[in-house]
């Protein structure tokens, strides 16, 4: 459990139950984990079960009884350790994973969608149709990875990203389509309000971004502090796709086209701690979570993918003609700072 959850616990202490147990539901539901953050809570250390948060139990003990996947092969060896374990089928349904990644239907919804709904958009998919089940991409062949978007490389092979670029006429505007599909992703993609997926192209002046040249399109739902309005879901559902269509002239200067898309996973989070903490008087210790928290928040953006392509440069006769429409696109040109607004 990180320390933006164990914050939020401490800080909401015993005057908030509900709130509370709410969190461990689905952060630490072990009986024992919710007694020692009680505990935490009136002023004892912070035992290391109750932080590693979904332990190996919650997953596979109920009643002091171990359970298990059928592994039919390994349990008719016959040697089984720890005594063995009560075979189990639902280990390998996606409907395992629901009670922590998808909200009951009566949860908080906007625009009519659930804010967590994960296992709904799995099931409306074509890898529910086929039996790819959570299981066969977040634990391959029972790995216990649980790779999800702050891991690039998992993240990449999920997506197929075009680039094309058409300089027609020298010194005409340029055309770039850049594509996002989701041809890997077994939900939307994200699935969550919290990350931000930045796609956007740009003109390069040698190595810097030559003025208004940016376009950039989100792909993300974000939705406001209180979860009570939504600014837009430009999510991708499994199959979909969708497009920067980038049209400016030329800049007489630039010698490429850069195209990048720029991951940040814990976006909303970011913009959260910090109005949380600009928001609350805090005791020193919880103030020292909640900021560990927002700046691991705020460093865990990567670039997911980068193209260069190199540009002729426009001739002389060209750049005279082109110069009023350059100055008119300034007025929609996009600021470039992740976790404003
Ligand atoms: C229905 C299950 C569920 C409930 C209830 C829940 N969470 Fe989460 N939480 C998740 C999942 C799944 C993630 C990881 C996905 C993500 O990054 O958005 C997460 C991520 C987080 C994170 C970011 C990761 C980190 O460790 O910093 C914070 C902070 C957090 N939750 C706090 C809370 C708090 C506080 C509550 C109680 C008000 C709560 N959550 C209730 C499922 C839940
Ligand atoms: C979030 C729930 C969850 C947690 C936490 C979890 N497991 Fe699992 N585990 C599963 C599921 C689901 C499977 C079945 C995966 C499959 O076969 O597709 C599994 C399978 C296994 C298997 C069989 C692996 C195989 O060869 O197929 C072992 C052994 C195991 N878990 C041990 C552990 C241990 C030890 C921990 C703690 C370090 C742990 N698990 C934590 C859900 C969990
Ligand atoms: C007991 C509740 C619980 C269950 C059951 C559970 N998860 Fe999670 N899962 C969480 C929480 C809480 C987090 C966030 C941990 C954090 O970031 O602090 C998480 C995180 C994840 C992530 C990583 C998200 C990221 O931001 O990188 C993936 C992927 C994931 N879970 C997949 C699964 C799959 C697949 C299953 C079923 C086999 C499953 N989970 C079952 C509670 C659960
Ligand atoms: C076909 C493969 C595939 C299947 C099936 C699949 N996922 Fe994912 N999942 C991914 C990929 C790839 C990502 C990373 C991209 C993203 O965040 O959307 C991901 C991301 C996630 C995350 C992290 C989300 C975040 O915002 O941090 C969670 C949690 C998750 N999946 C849970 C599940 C659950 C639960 C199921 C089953 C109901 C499931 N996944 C089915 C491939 C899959």
């Amino acid at each position: 459990m990180g320390p933006g959850v164990i914050g939020q616990l401490v800080a909401a202490g015993g005057a908030h139950p509900r709130f509370v147990r709410n969190c461990l539901s689905c952060h630490a539901p072990g009986h024992r984990q919710g007694l020692m953050l009680k505990a935490y809570m009136g002023g004892a250390p912070l035992s290391p079960l109750a932080r590693q948060g979904v332990t190996c139990a919650d997953c596979h003990v109920r009643h002091y009884q171990r359970f298990g996947p059928p592994l039919l092969a390994y349990l008719a060896a016959g040697r089984v350790v720890h005594n063995g374990f009560t075979p189990e089928s639902d280990f390998t349904r996606s409907r395992f994973c629901a009670s922590c990644h998808q909200f009951h239907k009566s949860g908080a919804r906007l625009n009519g969608v659930l804010l967590e709904n994960t296992y709904n958009e799995w099931r409306a998919s074509p890898y529910a149709k086929r039996h790819i089940t959570c299981q066969s991409c977040h634990m391959p062949k029972g790995r216990h990875n649980f790779y999800g978007i702050h891991n690039r490389r998992f993240v990449r092979r999920a997506l197929t990203i075009h680039m094309d670029l058409r300089p027609d006429l020298p010194g005409g505007p340029l055309h770039v389509r850049l594509s996002v599909i989701n041809s890997g992703v077994g939900h939307d993609f994200p699935t969550y309000t919290t990350p931000k997926v930045v796609v956007s192209v740009r003109q390069m002046c040698g190595s810097k971004v030559c003025p208004h040249s940016m376009r950039q399109i989100v792909i993300g739902r974000r939705i406001s502090l209180d979860l009570r309005h939504q600014y837009y879901d430009t999510r991708l559902a499994p199959g979909a796709r969708r497009t920067l269509r980038y049209e400016l002239p030329q800049v007489p200067a630039a010698t490429a086209v850069l195209g990048q898309i720029i991951v940040y996973p814990d976006a909303a989070y970011v913009r959260f701690f910090r109005a949380y903490l600009a928001a609350r008087t805090l005791a020193p210790d919880e103030r020292s979570l909640i900021e560990r928290a927002l700046k691991h928040d705020e460093d865990s953006g990567y670039v997911l993918w980068n193209r260069r392509q190199e540009l002729k440069p426009v001739s002389i006769k060209a750049r005279v003609t082109r110069r009023g429409h350059a100055r008119n696109a300034k007025t929609h040109s996009v600021g470039q700072r992740p976790y404003a607004g």
